[in-house]
């Protein structure tokens, strides 16, 4: 426990699990970030993640570092953890699932399990089962009562069209009795604040749990960043104008990017100083010339 607010717009290198211990409680609004996998690479940091020899040690230790973003993030806070699969000897291992379920365990709320579909997965030879194309996206809040902005996330109707014909289509909008529920059918049973949203609401409609978006390629990097259009959902939803958004594993900075294009403060980590400097460069080539 520390009384240091963390320091804004700036990244911390170092192990997540120690520079957290360093930050204030309740400090940050929103953690959008993609852990290392399993087994996947070596990111050649002191206290890196991702080399323990059995999946239970890799998932103690991301829960191990989630319990010090526990108690930097607001009570109002959001959190959300890109995580992929692995096949060891043939068998999917479910490491992602053994993370939920564990966080869950210790506390956090599990709002979503959101399916990141990628659209321009990598080809694989395999012949005996469907080729992966997707990874997870979990949703975490630490109480019943945190910021999500369901309006700023929408996503397009795809049940009825503009010229629709039931109850009148959208053309009602802004009309007197223009919803249904003030309408000539105002009381039917049917009419409930769901199919309004699913059909009629102006904005589009409520976002749902598959999310396509391609992946994308950050030349400087040698691992995957994870794509805007994702971190942008992510933030969008769970965290106010001036927020606060965390991640403990930065990489080449995608959350910072996105982030500052948002009007949003970011706090990086990453326990590899070759990319916490990548990342730093990245984000200031990114960043509007008044701020530069
Ligand atoms: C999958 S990459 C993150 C990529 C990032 N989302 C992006 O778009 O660039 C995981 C990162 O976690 C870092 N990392 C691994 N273990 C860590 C630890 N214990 N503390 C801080 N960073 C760690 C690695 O160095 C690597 O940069």
């Amino acid at each position: 426990m520390s009384d240091n607010h963390p320091q804004l717009n700036h990244i911390y290198h170092g192990d997540a699990r120690q520079v957290l211990q360093s930050f204030e409680d309740e400090s940050i609004d929103c953690v959008v970030t993609s852990p290392p996998y399993f087994k996947q690479r070596d990111y050649a940091g002191k206290g890196q993640i991702g080399r323990e020899k059995k999946p239970q040690q890799f998932v103690d230790a991301l829960v191990g570092t989630f319990s010090e973003v526990h108690r930097t993030l607001k009570s109002t806070g959001t959190i959300w953890v890109v995580l992929g699969d692995k096949y060891d000897k043939g068998r999917l291992l479910g490491t992602p699932w053994r993370f939920a379920l564990a966080m869950q365990d210790a506390g956090w709320i599990l709002r979503s399990d959101i399916i990141w579909h990628k659209p321009n997965a990598m080809p694989s030879s395999v012949k005996t089962r469907p080729t992966t194309d997707h990874e997870y996206v979990f949703f975490f809040t630490k109480s019943q009562d945190y910021y999500y902005d369901a309006d700023a996330v929408r996503e397009p109707h795809v049940t009825f069209s503009e010229n629709s014909k039931m109850m009148g289509g959208r053309n009602h909008f802004n009309k007197r009795g223009g919803t249904p529920e003030q309408g000539k059918n105002s009381g039917n049973n049917n009419l409930h604040d769901a199919r309004w949203d699913q059909a009629f609401h102006p904005k589009g409609r409520n976002k749902r749990t598959v999310w396509s978006i391609p992946l994308s390629k950050f030349r400087e990097a040698h691992f995957a960043v994870f794509p805007e259009k994702l971190v942008e959902t992510c933030i969008l939803a769970g965290s106010p104008e001036q927020g606060v958004v965390l991640d403990p594993f930065f990489g080449a900075g995608t959350t910072g990017v996105v982030a500052e294009r948002l009007n949003r403060s970011y706090v990086g980590i990453d326990c590899n100083a070759d990319y916490c400097e990548m990342a730093r460069r990245r984000i200031d080539s990114n960043a509007s010339p008044l701020f530069k």
